[in-house]
């Protein structure tokens, strides 16, 4: 049976929990699902497939763009698939990404306060702002890329990243977490990642 390693990085506990949502989806439709925190993977041989989820942390969890450029050799042997937790998403073009899906959960996208004109705050949550550096870190191995919305909670933060979310990412503490989207999407990731094949 074909095994996928669902790996993720956490702040807060909040893409965990995603990651083992789209774990019990995969393990669904009959391919193994492991879910494992990063720092715990030694290495991905014994898997068929890699998903990873990082939340957006000022830019997309910079262990998480460290990782896909450390293991791109290894990560390019096999269909990846990255997701991405995040407070903010701004209507906005998508970057050029050929053979890539992308998912974005529509509850999360707010169009700009302006239309058809992204004001300078705005330009921090659009999709080119948070996919460029990691399309440029991904293998040539990428499938498939998720947008959910997060969890936040003010109170577990120090009082300049507090301060960062409200005035930049402009981000009201509360849950986003979409989950019959985010199950959808685990549930789809074994045609993405083309496990049948
Ligand atoms: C310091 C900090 C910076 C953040 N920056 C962004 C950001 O740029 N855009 C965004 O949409 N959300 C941002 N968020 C919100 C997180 O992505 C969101 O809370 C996420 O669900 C946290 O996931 P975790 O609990 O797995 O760490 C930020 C949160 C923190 C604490």
């Amino acid at each position: 049976m074909k095994k996928v390693l669902v790996t993720y990085i956490t702040h807060s506990g909040t893409t965990r929990d995603v990651a083992e949502a789209i774990a019990e989806e995969i393990a669904k439709t009959g391919f193994e699902a492991q879910v494992m925190e990063l720092g715990a993977v030694k290495n991905t041989n014994d898997f068929d497939a890699v998903v990873l989820g990082a939340p957006m942390i000022i830019g997309w969890h910079r262990n998480a763009l460290k990782y896909l450029k450390s293991h791109k050799a290894e990560l390019v042997t096999k269909p990846l698939a990255l997701f991405l937790t995040a407070m903010s998403l701004t209507e906005s073009p998508k970057p050029k990404m050929p053979g890539i899906d992308l998912h974005t959960d529509q509850k999360l996208v707010v169009p700009p306060q302006k239309p058809g004109h992204i004001g300078f705050k705005e330009s921090f949550t659009t999709l080119k702002h948070y996919l460029t550096p990691v399309l440029k870190a991904a293998p040539t191995s990428l499938k498939a890329l998720a947008f959910f919305g997060g969890r936040l909670d003010m109170y577990r933060l120090k009082w300049y990243d507090a301060l960062f979310v409200m005035l930049v990412v402009g981000a009201k503490p509360g849950e986003k977490r979409n989950w019959p989207d985010i199950r959808a999407w685990g549930a789809s990731l074994p045609a993405l990642l083309k496990l049948d094949e």
